[in-house]
């Protein structure tokens, strides 16, 4: 039997949602690496969004709301954001995380980004880390984030390089599908890790979606970390979208697996510790 193409796109929404309910607890303790890892990126990622005291912002994908907490520190006590995900136990953890930090301008709204259900002309800036690339249809989730801004409002994504530029990505994604028996996949394929780093898509993305004066800077961003242990531990916990394909297995082959994918980032040990290479596009467009 073959599925039509609206009960697909079901599906993988309910897997999509069910993978980062399941990961949630695992991101949001990891929080402390991955400021450490994305932190200059999002500096500039909000700053390229024209974020400002006073202003509102839509934060898609916000996750566990590490950056939803520099949003709202950055409009301060007379902005606002709105954090939305598709996850409610990652967004519950982004609500505690805005809470316990005192912010009183974080609100969170669950929803898909292709269906964001939000007023139009409703948003001064808005950005997405790291979740765009997730989207099987990612000009609907930008032509939602589009109708979201008003006009002169501003939209800065981050998401992953191509497959060459995270080799991480690419060992960890290749090596689970084939634990997994599953047939090698096209790195582009939509709503896939570095689905958004094939040169010259995002952009031509952003323009389909209706912004002008679109522009992308790479960023490197090496992920660095005491050992390789201290890595994997990290993607065991947290990295929804592996653990998925990896979940079917039982225990010694989900063991061999991840023994196997060790080895191979063991290449990226150093003197001073492990660092994983990895490249960020940010890209920014105007409503
Ligand atoms: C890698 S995490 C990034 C979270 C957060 N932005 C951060 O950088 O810490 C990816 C996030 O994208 C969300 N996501 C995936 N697909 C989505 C969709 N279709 N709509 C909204 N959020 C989605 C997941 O639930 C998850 O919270």
């Amino acid at each position: 039997m073959t599925l039509d193409a609206a009960t697909e796109a079901r599906l993988h929404k309910d897997r999509t949602r069910q993978d980062w309910d399941a990961a949630a607890t695992g991101w949001d303790k990891h929080t402390p690496a991955i400021r450490a890892w994305l932190g200059p990126a999002t500096e500039a990622m909000i700053s390229m969004a024209g974020v400002a005291p006073g202003l509102s912002v839509l934060d898609v994908a916000a996750g566990a709301g590490d950056q939803t907490l520099d949003l709202a520190a950055r409009v301060g006590p007379r902005g606002r954001v709105v954090a939305s995900d598709i996850s409610a136990n990652i967004l519950a953890l982004a609500a505690r995380n805005a809470a316990d930090a005192g912010y009183r301008n974080v609100a969170t709204h669950l929803a898909d980004a292709e269906q964001l259900d939000l007023d139009a002309n409703a948003f001064d800036a808005a950005v997405c880390r790291l979740g765009l690339m997730f989207l099987p249809d990612p000009l609907a989730g930008l032509t939602q984030i589009h109708r979201s801004l008003k006009p002169g409002g501003r939209f800065c994504s981050m998401v992953f390089a191509g497959p060459d530029q995270n080799p991480c990505l690419r060992i960890l994604m290749t090596t689970a599908m084939r634990h997994a028996g599953l047939p090698p996949r096209d790195p582009f394929q939509p709503g896939g890790l570095v689905s958004l780093g094939r040169p010259g898509l995002i952009d031509a993305l952003f323009q389909q979606a209706g912004f002008s004066a679109v522009a992308t800077t790479r960023m490197d961003a090496p992920f660095r970390m005491p050992g390789t242990a201290h890595y994997l531990e990290f993607i065991r916990d947290a990295a929804g979208p592996i653990l998925h394909i990896l979940s079917p297995l039982d225990a010694p082959a989900r063991a061999a697996a991840w023994a196997d994918i060790a080895g191979q980032l063991d290449a990226f040990q150093t003197a001073d510790g492990w660092a994983g290479p990895n490249t960020l596009l940010l890209t920014v467009g105007l409503k």
